[in-house]
């Protein structure tokens, strides 16, 4: 059995998030530009990956709940928790891929959060892990204490502007031929209040409707504790 979890970007992950970014995105970045970014203070990232070190077969279940620490943005620093989700089979994937299923990112920028990225490797998307990464993502942004959160977004990007708005980011303008390699606008998108306790209870929110949608594909989100802990049965 292989798991997934939730954590910040390290440095042994840039060449699978070079090659993600090249599935998803077609070349977002480069690896220098990554690295670039993974050294500035601004960048926040939280990828979603396969822990090879996770196995069964190191970790029985006991030990792996103590190992495997769960994402509570409520509560604790990020850095130091991840939140774990396990699965039967893994699609066949190339091997730095295989580590890396889902990227996400925002630069703080005074009380802003400026989402740069999200993206969730094709052989896993529609699954609900995009949901449950950007989530992730906004909760650590509110625990940074950012007041806003905005992005931009092709206009033909139906997935990724369905996803949005079931967050509650509402269009606020749109940049003409943003895009260099099709000439499309940019719509941008903000979501206001993150510090408020509205804002709160939308995340309890949130978390309540992204439990049975990752259960359609077999996920399952259970509480351990005061932690969160997803897993796929057999
Ligand atoms: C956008 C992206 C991250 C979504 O990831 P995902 O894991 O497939 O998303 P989820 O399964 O969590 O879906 C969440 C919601 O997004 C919307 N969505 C996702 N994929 C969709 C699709 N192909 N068509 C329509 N809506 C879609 C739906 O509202 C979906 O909720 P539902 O399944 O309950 O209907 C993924 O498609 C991706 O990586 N795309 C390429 C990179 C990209 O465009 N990133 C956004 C840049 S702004």
């Amino acid at each position: 059995m292989t798991f997934l979890e939730l954590k910040p970007l390290t440095a042994e992950q840039l060449p699978g998030v070079v090659e993600l970014d090249q599935l998803c995105f077609g070349g977002h970045w480069t690896l220098e530009g990554y690295q670039r970014e993974l050294a500035s203070p601004m960048s926040h990232f939280l990828t979603l990956c396969l822990p090879e070190a996770y196995t069964d077969l190191e970790l029985p279940s006991a030990k792996r709940c103590e190992k495997a620490q769960f994402v509570d943005f409520e509560l604790g620093d990020t850095d130091e928790e991840s939140e774990v989700i396990e699965s039967k089979t893994q699609p066949h994937l190339p091997k730095s891929a295989q580590t890396l299923v889902g990227l996400s990112c925002f630069w703080s920028i005074l009380e802003e959060a400026h989402i740069t990225l999200l993206a969730v490797h094709p052989a896993y998307q529609r699954q609900g892990l995009g949901q449950l990464l950007f989530w992730a993502l906004l909760g650590l942004a509110r625990e940074r204490g950012l007041e806003r959160a905005t992005l931009e977004v092709r206009v033909s990007n139906q997935a990724a502007l369905s996803l949005y708005q079931k967050f509650g980011f509402k269009e606020a303008g749109r940049r003409r031929r943003y895009y260099q390699d099709t000439g499309e606008d940019a719509l941008i998108l903000w979501r206001g209040d993150l510090q408020t306790p509205g804002f709160a209870k939308a995340q309890a929110e949130w978390h309540q409707q992204i439990a049975p949608r990752l259960a359609k594909q077999g996920w399952h989100m259970l509480e351990v504790g005061m932690n969160l802990k997803v897993s796929r049965k057999g």
